[in-house]
């Protein structure tokens, strides 16, 4: 079940490279990514020919060239020359995606390309926002993408997956958070007073006593979480950027397959509290408890895969991922709706 008018990021701007082409799968889609008149181009990645895959040929300025019979695509994904022939048949094309770059990221839409409106893209200002600064990062998982959501709607987990990273308190476990409809998503916030500063804050500053800490993100189609948090001297009434922790953090899912994901992910420091080194700092931090989640979803994978019939038992904390979850359901309903719904084969050809 995927949204699918919708943008999907399929690469931070730095991994397509200058003068070569990007394979990456989205939805089941495999597409190459290349950098064209000033932005990006994003083309099926099957050539139309003898369906040969694009990404093993090569980049020529502005267009592709296919690497078995050397048919060039230009960006739009029309077919533009045929080795030993003087004609281009029209329907010598490959799709070509709707394709935008904001703060770092670049999206591909996956629907109905008259739809696509680059004022849906998110508002991920800290991956490129001057005041910021963060080291980015990108994980595979081998488990559907719902699963991810979950578990970013729920920071109960903090308390015990994190335990030696991110969290360091039960008490995350423990404050109730409230939980907001938004544009496409919700808003999830969580106050967590008076509790031991967790391991990671030590490497942006030393605190010797409690800290109030909080956790304010927006969550949005088709899973990227946009948040503010951080942490203050708990006799402190309001954060004070001289003692406190203030992060930015900007996290998307995007559907490889239905059983696989890609992760893109940052978390920022203000620039003018820490050098290059806390930057590594947070960002070690980050890999190493996203490693943490990703062995427990990966694990809670197998499990449900092994007992296919076993119910889950729902509780309270997972009240934001099952809101989020029927909000997607009842968008992708939606959209099914729609006369002349692209599907993955067409469009765009
Ligand atoms: S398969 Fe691409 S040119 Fe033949
Ligand atoms: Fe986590």
């Amino acid at each position: 079940m995927f949204l699918r008018n919708c943008w999907y990021v399929i690469a931070w701007e730095h991994e397509v490279p200058a003068d070569a082409l990007l394979a990456r799968t989205v939805l089941g889609e495999p597409i190459v990514v290349f950098r064209a008149a000033g932005g990006y181009a994003a083309l099926e990645d099957r050539c139309c020919h003898r369906l040969a895959p694009l990404s093993l040929g090569r980049k020529e300025g502005d267009s592709v060239r296919c690497g078995y019979h050397g048919l060039r695509f230009d960006a739009a994904g029309r077919c533009v020359e045929i080795p030993g022939s003087d004609r281009v048949p029209p329907q010598a094309r490959v799709r070509a995606y709707p394709v935008a770059a904001k703060h770092k990221w670049v999206f591909v839409w996956m629907g109905d390309p008259a739809q696509a409106d680059e004022r849906l893209l998110p508002d991920a200002y800290s991956n490129d926002h001057p005041d910021w600064r963060n080291r980015p990062g990108y994980l595979r998982y081998e488990t559907p993408y719902l699963l991810i959501c979950d578990n970013l709607l729920d920071f109960s987990h903090l308390s015990y997956v994190h335990a030696a990273t991110l969290g360091g308190s039960t008490a995350i476990a423990q404050a109730r958070p409230t939980i907001d409809p938004i544009d496409r998503g919700l808003r999830v916030s969580r106050r967590v007073p008076d509790v031991p500063a967790p391991p990671y804050y030590h490497r942006i500053r030393p605190f010797a006593a409690n800290v109030d800490r909080w956790f304010v993100y927006d969550f949005v189609f088709p899973g990227t979480l946009l948040m503010s948090s951080g942490g203050k001297p708990a006799e402190q009434a309001e954060p004070d950027p001289a003692n406190s922790v203030l992060l930015h953090s900007c996290q998307t899912l995007t559907p490889e397959t239905e059983t696989s994901t890609h992760y893109f992910f940052q978390q920022s420091h203000r620039a003018d509290a820490g050098d290059e080194a806390v930057t590594e700092g947070i960002y070690q931090s980050l890999v190493k408890a996203f490693n943490e989640d990703r062995d427990m979803i990966s694990a809670q994978y197998r499990s449900i895969g092994a007992s296919p019939a076993a119910a889950m038992l729902p509780l309270a904390m997972d009240s934001a991922l099952v809101r989020y979850r029927r909000l997607l359901e009842e968008a992708v309903a939606r959209e099914r709706a729609l006369p002349a719904q692209p599907g993955p084969a067409s469009a765009a050809r």
